[in-house]
């Protein structure tokens, strides 16, 4: 599968890591585990890293959150029955910010019937291009298995994808990284464009997803983006939406929104113990928060 495909390439890439030291195109280095790197862009810290903006991290961050992440998307998509429906006849996946892909992995995973799967991702980060290389070696012998990558910023271009037949749009951790670090006055010309671009998707689809998937508190914009998104949408489409999390290491009542899953055991075992020791300390369940919502029809 994919992801295994994926967590060997990027664990013999890392493991074989020639540190970056002053070649390192961020603050700080990579001399020794990146987990530090990694922290300073996942908590606020002005004097850190604002992107995965070396070779070593890309590796670092795949080893450490794509089964996480991967498994987030699984309980999502076999908890909304309505994936396996025939009215879906194949999955074209936009997915913004798409990193190393998690979200490709969980519907390999859960696709029935081989249907078909064509994926568009894009990011603004370069460093991504080696897996992204990865993922297209391994779409090319596949059945039904199309993707294509895009490096773009999402908020400077008028127009960030060329397909018009988009059915499933995905948000994952896209939300709390761009509270963290980016722009609050592109929050809106943002949702602007994603309405735009569900609009002509519409026209070619029945119905249309949008799977939000990201950290599970109230301090990294999970309270303000995805009500904005409902209430953006709520103006044009006909819909109904979900939301859930994952009873693991909750800290208070406020991260009990929607429905719980029944479980947050992770799906896969990709490392032996130590291996899983050096890259997954402290990532031992699901935690996110998650919404979808289904766009029916037009008002
Ligand atoms: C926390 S990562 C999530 C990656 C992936 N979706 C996942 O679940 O692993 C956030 C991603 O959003 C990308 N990103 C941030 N701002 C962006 C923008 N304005 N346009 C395109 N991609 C962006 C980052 O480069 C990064 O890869
Ligand atoms: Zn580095
Ligand atoms: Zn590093």
């Amino acid at each position: 599968m994919l992801f295994d495909t994926i967590i060997n390439y990027c664990d013999s890439e890392y493991s074989n890591k020639i540190n970056c030291g002053n070649n390192c195109n961020n603050k700080g280095f990579c001399n020794s585990d990146c987990l530090s790197c990694l922290n300073q862009i996942h908590y606020k810290n002005l004097s850190g890293r604002t992107n995965y903006g070396c070779k070593n991290l890309v590796n670092f961050y795949t080893c450490r959150h794509l089964n996480q992440y991967c498994s987030e998307i699984e309980y999502l998509l076999e908890n909304n029955s309505q994936f396996y429906i025939p009215e879906i006849d194949k999955y074209n996946i936009l997915s913004i910010g798409c990193g190393p892909c998690p979200d490709l992995m969980a519907f390999e995973f859960m696709r029935q019937k081989l249907k078909p799967i064509n994926y568009y991702g894009i990011d603004i980060n370069k460093y991504w291009e080696p897996i992204h290389g990865k993922i297209k070696e391994y779409s090319q012998k596949i059945k039904n298995f199309n993707v294509q990558f895009e490096y773009k910023d999402v908020n400077a271009l008028n127009n960030f994808i060329k397909q018009t037949d988009i059915n499933i749009f995905v948000l994952q951790y896209f939300f709390s990284f761009f509270y963290i670090h980016g722009n609050p006055k592109d929050v809106s010309p943002f949702m602007d464009k994603l309405i735009e671009y569900l609009s002509i998707s519409f026209k070619k689809n029945k119905s249309i997803f949008i799977i939000i998937n990201d950290t599970n508190t109230n301090n990294l914009g999970r309270d303000i983006y995805p009500s904005m998104l409902i209430e953006e949408i709520g103006k044009i489409f006909k819909g109904t939406y979900r939301e859930y999390y994952f009873d693991h290491k909750l800290k208070n009542d406020r991260q009990k929104v929607g429905t719980k899953h029944i479980d947050y055991i992770l799906r896969h075992s990709p490392f032996g113990i130590t291996k899983r020791y050096k890259y997954c300390n402290n990532i031992d369940g699901c935690k996110s928060y998650q919404m979808i919502i289904e766009l029916t029809g037009l008002k």
